[in-house]
């Protein structure tokens, strides 16, 4: 792998929990925007939206919605992500019909292999979180993208759901909260990374 690779980003992201304020250019915005987009879904469902918020009054908002958060409250943006609601993902609802439709063979080569792992997710108690789950992912893109970026991020999983909703102004009918990330520029000195070794993590078989 080059310098510019992914384990590049992999070694240069870590968790910031202050940042200066300056905001986040749009352009790299959009691109690490872009990375989540191409990010991978649970069957290419790409159950998300992006919020990002950016005016010093929205950054406000979000940082009383994540336990008042330094992290949050200095960032430069953060990017919140939700997921549809539980009932989005019935096989015979309208999400799952667009959704499908984009596939080779629509929606009638999508069902056979969706619903019945659909009911598993419904009858184990698992829809929400692997909903959510996909959140992470995104997550995970856009923190990584940051970093090959020179942007300093946080992923924040301290929020309170019903605070976040409110903040975003979706409806609790049709959204859930995933996670949320903070970008911007650090205004403490990097934390040293603290990892077990690679020996202990592993194993092949
Ligand atoms: C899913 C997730 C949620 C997190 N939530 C928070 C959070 O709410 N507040 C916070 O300060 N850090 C949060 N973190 C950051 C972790 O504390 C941090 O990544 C971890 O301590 C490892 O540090 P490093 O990323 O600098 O190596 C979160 C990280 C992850 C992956």
């Amino acid at each position: 792998m080059n310098e510019d690779g992914v384990l590049d980003a992999c070694r240069q992201r870590w968790a910031c929990k202050k940042f200066d304020g300056r905001s986040i250019p749009r352009a790299i915005l959009l691109e690490l925007l872009e990375c989540a987009r191409l990010a991978p879904s649970s069957f290419g469902l790409e159950p998300w939206h992006f919020i990002v918020m950016e005016s010093p009054e929205a950054i406000q908002k979000l940082g009383d919605a994540c336990n008042a958060q330094e992290a949050v409250y200095t960032a430069g943006a953060g990017i919140v992500i939700m997921v549809r609601s539980a009932r989005h993902y019935a096989p015979d609802s309208d999400f799952i019909n667009q959704r499908a439709s984009r596939f080779p063979g629509g929606l009638d080569a999508f069902i056979p292999d969706y619903a019945p792992y659909h009911a598993f997710l419904s009858q184990s108690g698992r829809l929400e979180g692997w909903a959510r789950a996909q959140s992470y992912i995104a997550c995970a893109h856009i923190m990584l993208a940051a970093a090959a970026a020179g942007i300093d991020s946080c992923a924040i999983e301290g929020f309170k759901d019903e605070d976040l909703l409110a903040v975003t102004g979706l409806s609790e009918e049709d959204w859930m909260p995933g996670i949320v990330t903070v970008l911007g520029y650090a205004a403490m000195p990097r934390n040293a990374r603290i990892r077990e070794p690679l020996a202990g993590l592993v194993s092949f078989h």
